[in-house]
């Protein structure tokens, strides 16, 4: 049921179907490059019907209790963990992703799927004191109507289920539109929530491999009430643009520039086990990877080979192989920018530590990199790295590393290391970033708001904060009491 070539038609309405022009397209395995299965191509008309399907089981699906709700979702969410196995193959298949993370990942996913199924029972309102006797001021939440989702391809599961779960347990329809590099992950959770019986309509999967010809409809159709999209700050402000002309809800997750400051007191043994999680998590391909590693200057040479050392140990090769640690890039062109910047970075002074190029292992494969002497004249400090390339700075003082720090547009994760309690809070006043990390390089989590500031997006997902993003506030004036 869940095997690439059972994953060939997208979903609308609770049918399985191809695309209108019943054109396809391939996906590949980015390890080997064989492609590994084929899904429909859906255009600007198939994006009108999936919206129309939303739109028609919005307004029974909103009837339903929260408990309904919630007990579709845990359903939903039982069938994920059971199929672990299966949907962590497929997976890495499609992005690469070592089955070790995969598997995590699903695990991530259902956590999100868990979390709103509870949260959707504590969507309360609230009752305002009455500014006159004969009147009483009452607040509800409503579901804000029929949601697009745009995933990105570096969680192919768990993008989903961060945007779907609250939008399903608040009672909003969704459309998903998968990253074209990987479709089956999200037509395989399509499957389970048709066999967990979410109702026709009310999750729709539609794949493409036009993004913006599909995007623009999903971001400007009148029907579309909210749009939660990761990705790119450039593709973000983009359809920012398009959802204006509605004046849709937006959640955006978009491009990040990490810093990770490690001052003169922070214990560096556990400064490097967080800098490898971070920087080395799905081969350095997550928004929230450490970009800048911002050292003291005093630490700046023996943390750049313990890391370098710890680096070369990590094993690269095919994600299916239990033992890889770091799988494939995505595609050619994620290698094309990791060559570039590192060739930039050199030719103005970047010293190389370790790594450097294409890993034997095959044309998508990166060699673990470690450069030292950045600095911000050098394009690697303003672009996201989205690979295995760690790049060191210095700095002397703290307001040093804090102006560093924030010197971006992007404000999405920071991290920094320091044993000293007056710094912790200072520093992290200081960071214009909407989640900071202090002595932690991995601190995602379901139960924890996940979003940026400044460049790097609109909204908060998981938490407690996250449902309301799909949420509309409505105040009730009842009058003429007596
Ligand atoms: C992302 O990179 O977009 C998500 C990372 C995470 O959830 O930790």
């Amino acid at each position: 049921m869940l095997t690439p070539s059972e994953l060939s038609l997208c979903f609308i309405s609770g049918k399985w179907q191809p695309a209108i022009s019943k054109k396809q397209f391939s996906v590949c395995n980015p390890a080997t490059q064989e492609a590994i299965g084929r899904v429909p191509n859906c255009d600007e008309q198939d994006t009108e019907l999936a919206i129309a399907a939303a739109q028609t089981a919005f307004h029974t699906w909103r009837q339903q209790t929260a408990k309904q709700r919630a007990d579709l979702l845990m359903g939903w969410r039982d069938l994920i963990l059971a199929n672990e196995s299966t949907l962590a193959q497929l997976m890495t298949l499609e992005c690469g992703k070592p089955i070790a993370e995969s598997e995590r990942e699903v695990r991530y996913a259902a956590s999100f799927i868990q979390w709103f199924s509870e949260e959707a029972k504590r969507v309360r309102g609230d009752l305002i004191p009455e500014p006159s006797k004969d009147r009483r001021l009452l607040v509800q939440k409503q579901p804000v109507g029929v949601c697009a989702a745009i995933t990105p391809w570096n969680f192919p599961l768990a993008m989903i289920a961060r945007k779907c779960a609250p939008a399903l347990a608040s009672g909003c329809t969704v459309i998903i539109k998968p990253a074209e590099q990987t479709p089956l992950s999200a037509l395989a959770i399509a499957k389970l929530a048709e066999l967990a019986g979410i109702p026709d309509g009310v999750f729709n999967v539609i794949t493409t491999s036009q993004p913006d010809n599909v995007g623009a409809v999903l971001a400007s159709h009148p029907l579309v009430r909210k749009i939660s999209f990761t990705g790119s700050t450039g593709v973000g402000k983009k359809l920012l643009g398009q959802a204006a002309q509605t004046v849709k809800s937006v959640s955006m997750e978009l491009g990040g520039n990490a810093p990770f400051i490690i001052f003169d007191d922070a214990d560096l043994e556990s400064a490097i086990k967080g800098a490898i999680g971070s920087k080395f998590r799905n081969n350095g391909q997550t928004c929230v990877c450490a970009n800048r590693f911002i050292v003291h200057e005093s630490l700046v040479e023996r943390f750049a080979q313990l890391l370098a050392q710890q680096a070369n140990q990590l094993i690269v090769g095919d994600g299916l192989d239990r033992q890889t640690e770091l799988g494939p890039l995505i595609n050619q062109t994620a290698v094309g920018k990791l060559d570039r910047l590192l060739e930039d970075a050199i030719s103005k002074g970047a010293k190389l530590v370790t790594g450097g190029g294409i890993h034997p292992a095959g044309p998508l494969f990166y060699k673990p990199t470690v450069i030292t002497g950045v600095n911000t004249e050098m394009d690697i400090a303003h672009e996201e790295i989205f690979g295995p390339i760690a790049a060191v700075y210095s700095f002397a003082t703290e307001q040093q590393a804090i102006q560093l720090a924030n010197a971006t547009p992007y404000g999405l994760a920071a991290y920094f290391f320091t044993t000293d309690i007056s710094r912790i809070f200072r520093v992290s006043d200081a960071l214009d970033f909407g989640m900071v990390g202090i002595n932690e390089g991995v601190m995602s989590s379901e139960m924890a708001p996940f979003g940026g500031m400044k460049e790097s997006g609109l909204g908060r997902e998981g938490s407690h904060y996250g449902i309301d993003e799909y949420l509309e506030v409505k105040y009730l004036c009842l009058g003429g009491l007596s």
